[in-house]
């Protein structure tokens, strides 16, 4: 018995070990979270009823070891060092210069990494077990946080080779990916806690935690990107990229996005790819790192100090900086939405210099609580608009004021509304609010709307502002003359302009539909719309019932679009439109008339003769609509072998149920 517990308690560890290489490592995991903690709870009981199987690697050991008083001090054999910085191309060019030097070499190959960041740590591994876990300290000496990697899944807690190495130090980077930082800060959002500043900060916090399942409870990553003291006659010895193949072989998590790149040029090119992938990548990274590949020249180049010879970290531009707020005022968008604005002193960040950085509404500007005067960090992360991140309450001054939503639109005057549960201020002035026409007709031009080459900003505002144009059919009684007599605008460019606005008269349906920039109707909807309608004059007149009948529409858009017809100024302008424009016939029925326009499928079970897929391009390519979720717009739900939850629901709103065969027949229906 006990030996047969012994040997299941064997199996479970080395499946949830191989489990959380999969899921951590690999990103590809092969059962389900719900599986997972079936094995982990399976391998729990079993502990509880034997102590004596269980083993410090184990994977239940990763958690519950009781809370210590402080860290112990951990000595670093060999010290952790750090990098010098490039910040231009040409520290690169001088890096690699001093490199081809002190080599004698023309072209250096190396080693490209993102740089992480996150804290370093050592990992220490004794005949294949990890027995020890440090943070870098000041180098030379850490402390010992072992309870607290234990913790971290994506440490294996035993490498994953049955011939381990007597001694391997490994190195790397413990981090938070960005989207479970987002997902705990909500968490502590809705605690009403403080919220952790950005992922590198919860995440040494969680490290340095001195109760280990608190380290537990905080979602922690780990990536390897160096090797300390070894005692190990496996480790390659030629080159850097191949130890890192091989910790990647021992199921440790090596630095994503690795390379081997040639010169210069090469690394300049790794530099902005993965500058250009930044915000996608599921971490935040401060720049990338580069190092002489082949490690019998690393050692000839050696150190200077505390920094490798060998490598450097070339650094982005960062993307926080602190700042002062000058001011607070509102801007008005195309639906009238008041949004508050940060006036910010000029700061570089991001790559680029912040002047103005957006604080959302007002329910924002109080939840980070923002005021005239503060100090604050502002980022801009990729092409993202810049925000506030957070204030230095600390540092506000006396005089520093709150802000307060004004209570008339600051271009038009109308008044300002806030609707009950909306966290949005909207100015009431709709067409005669200046801000609200210059963004309906630039929305109105847009290259997706009506596509008026070279009606930009710049120029709405003057044709605004010398009020030639107050909606969007204004637009269509321009002259060549007229434009001419605008700031810098010659005769040419005045007739190019006049051109796009002539050319933009032929439209399709759809375009001219989502052009109007009615609340809640993009894009998709206006085509729905186009197709259900096929003329405008049909969707004007259209009653909140035969909208409701449109794929899609529910009553919220349906009240939106009944009360865009209902105003008397809204007609006006698409009336004069309406004469002006040559709506493009909507696309052609496929031939033989068997059109499924307006009708909606749901698709469960295994079909015979067609996949999935094609049966939905079947449908799409005769106007028809298929949607996953069965509802009493649904007009079928077509039924295959095995058919899951969705066949019982379609009985249950008596929704019309086809067989493969009656389906493949009205596909064929003339
Ligand atoms: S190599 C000999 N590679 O950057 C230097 N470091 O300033 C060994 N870091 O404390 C470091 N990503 O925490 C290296 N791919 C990477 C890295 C990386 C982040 C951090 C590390 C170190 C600091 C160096």
């Amino acid at each position: 018995m006990a030996s047969e517990a012994r040997a299941r308690a064997g199996w479970l560890r080395a499946q949830i070990e191989q489990h959380n290489r999969h899921y951590y490592v690999e990103d590809r995991p092969l059962i389900s979270d719900a599986e997972y903690d079936r094995l982990f709870q399976e391998l729990v009981a079993l502990e509880e009823a034997h102590p004596e199987l269980r083993t410090t690697d184990s994977p239940t050991q990763r958690v519950g070891a009781t809370p210590s008083d402080a860290f112990e001090p951990a000595r670093h054999e060999l010290p952790m060092l750090s990098l010098n910085n490039a910040f231009s191309p040409e520290d690169v060019a001088n890096f690699d210069r001093r490199v081809r030097e002190g080599l004698g070499l023309e072209t250096v190959e190396y080693a490209v990494e993102p740089k992480f960041d996150g804290l370093a740590v050592s990992l220490r591994y004794e005949h294949g077990v990890l027995t020890r876990g440090a943070t870098r300290g000041d180098g030379s000496q850490g402390e010992n946080v072992t309870a607290n990697l234990r913790t971290v899944r994506a440490i294996p807690l035993r490498l994953g080779t049955a011939t381990p190495p007597a001694l391997l130090e490994v190195r790397g980077e413990v981090l938070m990916f960005k989207a479970d930082f987002a997902s705990m800060n909500a968490q502590q959002r809705a605690l009403q806690e403080k919220e952790f500043v950005n992922p590198r900060n919860a995440a040494a916090g969680a490290l340095r935690q001195l109760d280990p399942r608190i380290t537990a409870s905080r979602p922690l990553r780990f990536f390897a990107y160096g090797i300390g003291v070894a005692q190990a006659p496996e480790l390659p010895v030629d080159s850097h990229s191949r130890q890192m193949d091989y910790l990647a072989g021992l199921g440790l998590p090596v630095a994503s996005g690795r390379a081997v790149v040639n010169g210069v040029a090469g690394l300049l090119e790794y530099y902005r790819d993965i500058g250009a992938r930044r915000a996608a990548l599921p971490y935040d990274i401060d720049g990338v790192v580069y190092k002489v590949n082949d490690l019998a020249a690393q050692q000839k180049l050696g150190f200077v100090s505390r920094a490798p010879r060998f490598s450097v970290a070339h650094k982005f531009p960062a993307e926080e900086a602190f700042t002062r707020v000058l001011d607070i005022t509102v801007q008005v968008g195309r639906t009238g939405a008041l949004t508050p604005v940060a006036r910010l002193e000029p700061v570089f960040v991001g790559g680029v210099t912040v002047t103005n950085a957006t604080l959302h509404n007002e329910d924002e500007v109080r939840r980070k609580d923002v005021r005239i005067g503060d100090r604050v960090v502002v980022r801009r992360a990729g092409d993202v608009i810049p925000e506030v991140v957070r204030v230095l309450v600390e540092q506000r001054p006396e005089q520093a004021r709150e802000f307060v939503m004004p209570a008339r639109c600051p271009v038009c005057d109308s008044p300002v509304d806030r609707a009950e549960q909306e966290a949005v201020s909207r100015c009431t002035g709709g067409l005669i609010c200046g801000a609200q026409r210059k963004q309906a007709i630039l929305h109105f031009a847009s290259r997706r709307a009506v596509d008026i080459e070279g009606l930009g900003e710049k120029m709405v505002d003057q044709l605004v502002e010398r009020e030639w144009v107050r909606t969007p059919a204004d637009l269509y009684a321009l002259t060549t003359a007229r434009l001419a007599e605008l700031d810098r605008m010659g005769e040419k460019s005045a007739a190019n302009l006049i051109d796009a606005i002539d050319r933009s008269r032929h439209v399709a349906l759809a375009r001219f539909i989502h052009a109007l920039g009615i609340r809640n109707v993009g894009e998709s909807t206006a085509r729905d719309l186009a197709n259900h309608f096929g003329g405008l004059e049909a969707l004007m007149a259209a009653p909140l019932e035969e909208l409701l009948r449109v794929p899609d529409v529910g009553p919220v858009v349906a009240q939106s679009i009944v009360g865009f017809f209902a105003s008397p100024q809204n007609l006006a302008v698409v009336q004069s439109l309406a004469r002006e424009m040559r709506f493009e016939a909507p696309a052609p029925r496929p031939a033989g008339g068997g059109g499924l326009a307006g009708r909606i499928f749901v698709l469960t079970g295994t079909l015979e003769q067609l996949s999935r897929e094609d049966a939905s391009l079947r449908i799409q390519a005769l106007g028809g609509k298929v949607s996953t979720s069965v509802s009493k717009k649904t007009s079928y739900v077509v039924v295959g072998a095995d058919p899951g939850s969705k066949h019982a629901k379609a009985l249950e709103l008596g929704v019309p149920i086809l067989d493969e065969a009656q389906f493949l027949r009205l596909l064929e229906q003339p």
